[in-house]
């Protein structure tokens, strides 16, 4: 694997590490001692990372895990709420913001497809990434659970939100309402991810997804994952106004007119098969 960038400082390092590896930025929260539990430290730095990835070439694919046996503990306790109580509104708003951005904000909309590879136990503000992300992937044995309500409080910033969009009503009810842990299998039958695999099989399965992706056109892989996320809240008419222009949008500025090039390999030159397999590309 490839370290970073030695002509340029990298704003990771402190609290998160990124490895690349042919075209995957593996972005691990790196506090395992706190089970990488959010803290104002990570929130800057992902912020930063995010930044920094959109224009890294090495970057093709953001996977997003933890380090040692956690996903993410969800946000620390003691230092992104306690030590916030007495910090002026102002600022722990801009902090709160910031959570915001590279949690959810950002990860929907991000350029570059991004996967979460949940290695451990995940927890409540963890489900915003965790939702945010395209695509994610479980370890069979890790264990997820919405334990706002066993320390007193709801789960908040858009955790809510985020659990139903993916998860049945009931099912987001009874997990909010219980505080129940449920582990990677479940996790899959609930749709919080898209597949649970052994734990010796995870890095090779996210592997896998990254690389199926890098395998697609990336512009036309951006506009159809931003149009999955817009076309969710509108009515059908709407959607059908705003699809078409995007779909306008994506064939003037596709760089590898990826739509001319597939209909002239099949219809033409009959080398592939749009229904089984991508069309070659460059
Ligand atoms: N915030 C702050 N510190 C944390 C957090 C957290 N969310 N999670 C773990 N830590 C710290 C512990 O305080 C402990 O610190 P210490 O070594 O100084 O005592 C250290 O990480 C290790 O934690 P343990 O509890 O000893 O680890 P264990 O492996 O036994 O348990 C577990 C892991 C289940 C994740 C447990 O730490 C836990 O329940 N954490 C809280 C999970 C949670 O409810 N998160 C908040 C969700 S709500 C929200 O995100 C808005």
């Amino acid at each position: 694997m490839q370290q970073e960038n030695a002509s340029k400082p990298s704003p990771w390092g402190e609290n998160v590490s990124v490895e690349f590896e042919d075209g995957i930025a593996w972005v691990s929260l790196n506090r395992p001692q706190r089970r990488n539990a959010i803290n104002p430290g990570i929130v800057w730095e992902m912020n930063a990372i995010m930044d920094a990835l959109e224009e890294d070439e090495r970057c093709k694919v953001m996977v997003v895990t933890g380090s040692g046996d956690s996903f993410s503990a969800g946000m620390d306790l003691k230092e992104y709420f306690r030590a916030q109580d007495g910090v002026p509104p102002i600022q722990r708003e801009r902090l709160f913001r910031a959570n915001a951005a590279w949690q959810w904000r950002r990860m929907m909309y991000y350029p570059k497809p991004t996967i979460s590879m949940v290695n451990g136990w995940c927890f409540g503000g963890a489900f915003q990434f965790l939702v945010g992300s395209d695509l994610a992937v479980a370890a069979e044995d890790a264990t997820f659970g919405l334990s706002e309500i066993n320390w007193g409080i709801i789960p908040a910033g858009v955790v809510t939100k985020a659990v139903l969009q993916v998860m049945s009503f009931r099912d987001a009810m009874y997990y909010i309402m219980t505080g129940e842990t449920f582990d990677g299998r479940k996790a899959a039958e609930l749709k919080l991810v898209n597949k649970a695999v052994p734990r010796d099989d995870l890095r090779e399965a996210t592997r896998e997804l990254a690389k199926t992706l890098m395998g697609k056109n990336p512009f036309v892989l951006r506009q159809a994952k931003t149009a999955c996320r817009f076309t969710a809240d509108l009515s059908w008419d709407q959607a059908a106004e705003y699809l078409m222009a995007k779909s306008d949008q994506t064939e003037f500025r596709d760089p590898e007119n990826g739509r001319n090039v597939g209909m002239s390999q099949f219809l033409d030159e009959k080398s592939f098969r749009p229904g089984l397999e991508g069309y070659r590309r460059g």
